[in-house]
């Protein structure tokens, strides 16, 4: 029976997970491809490292071309990290003619277009389903079963890592870095966690995706960001109080022009995405034929992930990636669909926290100043001061109806020059 010999570049998370399946599950390997995939040679940077798999004599090596000079591989998963040696090692898999898979998104979100046109230059493919979403397979199910569809909006967890931080302090009220050691420890994390905290992975994530569904080719810098590295667990607590829970969502929402922007957002309670917990992820998608269509699963870890890899070593071994990747708008010629609105005209509800002085008259003007940006107020909480004394610092939480970015920012910062606002506030957008 004829074979198809895989490589692995990068044995550690993801790598390993992928390693497993392909020698522990074999028979349903070749099940689903009609052929054995047997894994060839899988490269690491240290080859005394201990590894959480068996693999079988002369596989494991530090040298990359093991697989670029061995015509047999023709395969290869690239699972490691970062962009600058990952991009490298990417050019020297295509020039040596091998298609590859990736759950690298950081090194596409960076160096698609140059690494999609080398791939298409050289008749080769690149699958990538492992990078978004890990186990989801969001990427197929955007890029072809909905593709009968104007996608019209998408919001998305679209990072474990985050997702796992805030579900531990507002369920278990566990602390902020005792969360992130957890979710490193678990293997959720990237190598250096700041990407996920602070947008930046989610971000990355959703320019994929937005190019993937609306056609927008958007440079991930462009969207505007914010993580859940700032996150005050007292938001938390009044979210909840109000009836939501707080996400790091990824939303693209079209209106003509494109928005799109990364930011923790208090979900009603009862919403599917309100109740995505722990390193789950989950993506809502609404098509014009289609409806509304929900997506949840592990977005991260070892198995999840490795899953999504695998079924792309197994479309690339049978050719099916060959006729999705020539066919695909994903950093292709092809002009952009759409372009990106200007954010600060994007529309929402907000949160609003203030911590002020408990005098007279300071609630008044704080109304008077959102409504001078035509910001309409809501709903107000404010419980009685934390601290008794002259200077004492009340909590003041107003929902708001809808409002512009731009008018929200505005009003935020005239009240945060104000004397009586003894910390910067918080605003949050709202998904109801
Ligand atoms: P990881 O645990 O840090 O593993 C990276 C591996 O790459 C290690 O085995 C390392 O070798 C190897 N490596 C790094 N630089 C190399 C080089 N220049 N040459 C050869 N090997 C090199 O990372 P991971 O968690 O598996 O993640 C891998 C990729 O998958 C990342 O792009 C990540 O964003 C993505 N991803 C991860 C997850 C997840 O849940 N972890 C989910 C989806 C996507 P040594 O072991 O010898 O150091
Ligand atoms: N660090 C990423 C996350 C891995 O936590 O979602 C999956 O891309």
């Amino acid at each position: 029976m004829e074979k198809t010999k895989v490589g692995i570049v990068g044995l550690g998370n993801v790598g390993s997970g992928v390693a497993r399946l392909l020698t522990e599950q074999s028979a349903r390997m070749t099940r689903h491809a009609g052929q054995p995939l047997e894994l060839a040679k899988a490269v690491v940077r240290d080859l005394d490292k201990p590894r959480d798999v068996t693999l079988g004599p002369n596989v494991l090596t530090n040298d990359l071309k093991e697989i670029t000079e061995d015509p047999e591989i023709r395969v290869v998963a690239q699972l490691i990290g970062g962009t600058e040696a990952a991009r490298q090692v990417m050019l020297e898999l295509l020039e040596s003619g091998k298609d590859i898979v990736t759950a690298n998104k950081a090194l596409l979100a960076e160096h698609g277009p140059e690494l999609f046109d080398r791939a298409r230059a050289l008749n080769r493919s690149i699958a990538f389903e492992a990078s978004v979403c890990g186990g989801i397979p969001i990427i197929t199910n955007i890029g072809q079963c909905l593709s009968a569809n104007q996608i019209t909006s998408l919001s998305g967890i679209l990072n474990g890592t985050s997702n796992f931080i805030v579900s531990r302090m507002e369920q278990e009220g566990a602390d902020y870095p005792a969360a992130v050691a957890e979710a490193q420890r678990l293997g959720f994390a990237e190598a250096d966690p700041t990407m996920d905290v602070d947008g930046t992975d989610a971000a990355q994530k959703l320019s994929i995706l937005a190019h993937l569904a609306f056609g927008a080719r958007v440079d991930w810098h462009e969207i505007p960001r914010i993580g859940i590295d700032t996150l005050d667990a007292a938001d938390l607590r009044y979210a909840r109080e109000l009836g939501y829970r707080v996400k790091l969502l990824a939303i693209a929402k079209l209106n003509g022009e494109l928005e799109l922007h990364v930011s923790p957002t208090l979900v009603r309670a009862g919403r599917p995405l309100a109740e995505v917990r722990e390193a789950y992820n989950a993506v809502t998608v609404v098509g014009d034929a289609v409806g509304n269509v929900f997506f949840h699963g592990l977005g991260a870890g070892q198995m999840p992930t490795a899953s999504a890899v695998v079924s792309d070593l197994i479309d690339t071994a049978v050719g099916r990636t060959r006729i999705t990747f020539r066919t695909l708008e994903l950093w292709s010629g092809r002009p952009p669909r759409v372009t990106l609105g200007d954010h600060a005209q994007a529309r929402g509800r907000y949160y609003l926290r203030f911590t002020i002085r408990d005098s007279p008259g300071v609630l008044g003007d704080i109304a008077g100043v959102l409504g001078g940006y035509d910001i309409s107020i809501a709903s107000v909480i404010q419980h009685e001061p934390e601290v008794q004394g002259e200077d004492e610092l009340v909590p003041l939480v107003i929902m708001t109806h809808l409002a512009s970015e731009g008018a929200a920012q505005s009003a935020i910062e005239e009240i945060d020059g104000r004397d009586y606002t003894l910390q910067p506030s918080v605003r949050m957008r709202v998904l109801d």
